[in-house]
């Protein structure tokens, strides 16, 4: 794993996106798999925009989103699907036969698993996995003491969870369960791009990389990935008690 810190979010933001966008430049035909929530929002449209100002060509791409709030209609804009739809799949123009996102009102949650296992065992597994991190460690629903060898299934969402969820939506809803692509396609993912920034999110930091590795910190999980690379501001880095202190 490689660990990069940046001055603030903004710089952190421009340093994943550029990953992205060299990632996709140099494997036009990736599978991407992309996270919601606060971290990776900048990056998203620093993507979004740098693609349609380049003309990158992003039509042999396949994207798929990482995880989704069960019972939660696409519509709402607390949604996962909302998200990647209004900050990367509509600004940068990805097409609908172009990606997969979990049905979230679907009456058949096995077929939703299949369905998103599927898409990734033909194309080989995952490329690009890009992910945030949650304040219990989790890494989309994978929440801690996740199966190390999960595949995409539904998960029963802890406390922290539920609690820190509340401010991506405008109104009460109820988000007990999730639906996510599973901990073993995540660390088997060829890259793994994870992203931190802010103090709330030092003490998940220092427990990523200082703790012993364990599906117990979902997120320290990276320190095992070749590839991995977690990409942090100062301020998320102000707890380690390594050289970035
Ligand atoms: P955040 O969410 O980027 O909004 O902090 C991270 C997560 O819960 O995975």
């Amino acid at each position: 794993m490689e660990l990069r810190v940046f001055e603030k979010y903004p710089d952190l933001s421009i340093g994943a996106a550029a990953m992205m966008i060299n990632y996709i430049e140099r494997k036009p035909d990736a599978l991407l798999c992309f996270a919601t929530g606060d971290s990776p929002k900048l990056a998203y449209q620093l993507v979004a925009e740098t693609i349609k100002r380049e003309g990158t060509d992003i039509s042999k791409c396949f994207f798929i989103g990482l995880d989704e709030w069960l019972g939660i209609s696409p519509d709402n804009t607390g949604s996962c699907h909302y998200f990647l739809q209004q900050y990367l799949f509509g600004p940068m123009g990805v097409e609908s036969s172009q990606s997969c996102l979990f049905d979230a009102m679907t009456t058949n949650e096995e077929e939703e698993c299949k369905k998103m296992n599927k898409i990734i065992a033909e194309r080989g597994g995952i490329d690009l996995m890009v992910a945030g991190i949650g304040m219990n460690g989790h890494i989309g629903f994978n929440e801690p003491g996740t199966d190390i060898n999960s595949m995409a299934h539904v998960a029963r969402l802890d406390e922290i969870t539920q609690e820190v969820g509340k401010k991506y939506f405008t109104e009460e809803v109820a988000i007990s369960k999730g639906i996510t692509v599973g901990l073993k396609q995540v660390l088997q993912a060829k890259t793994l791009l994870m992203m931190a920034s802010g103090k709330k999110k030092a003490p998940v930091i220092k427990r990523a990389v200082e703790e012993k590795t364990g599906t117990h910190w979902p997120a320290s999980l990276i320190q095992q990935h070749a590839n991995g690379v977690l990409m942090i501001d100062t301020e998320a880095a102000s707890e380690l008690v390594t050289q970035f202190r």
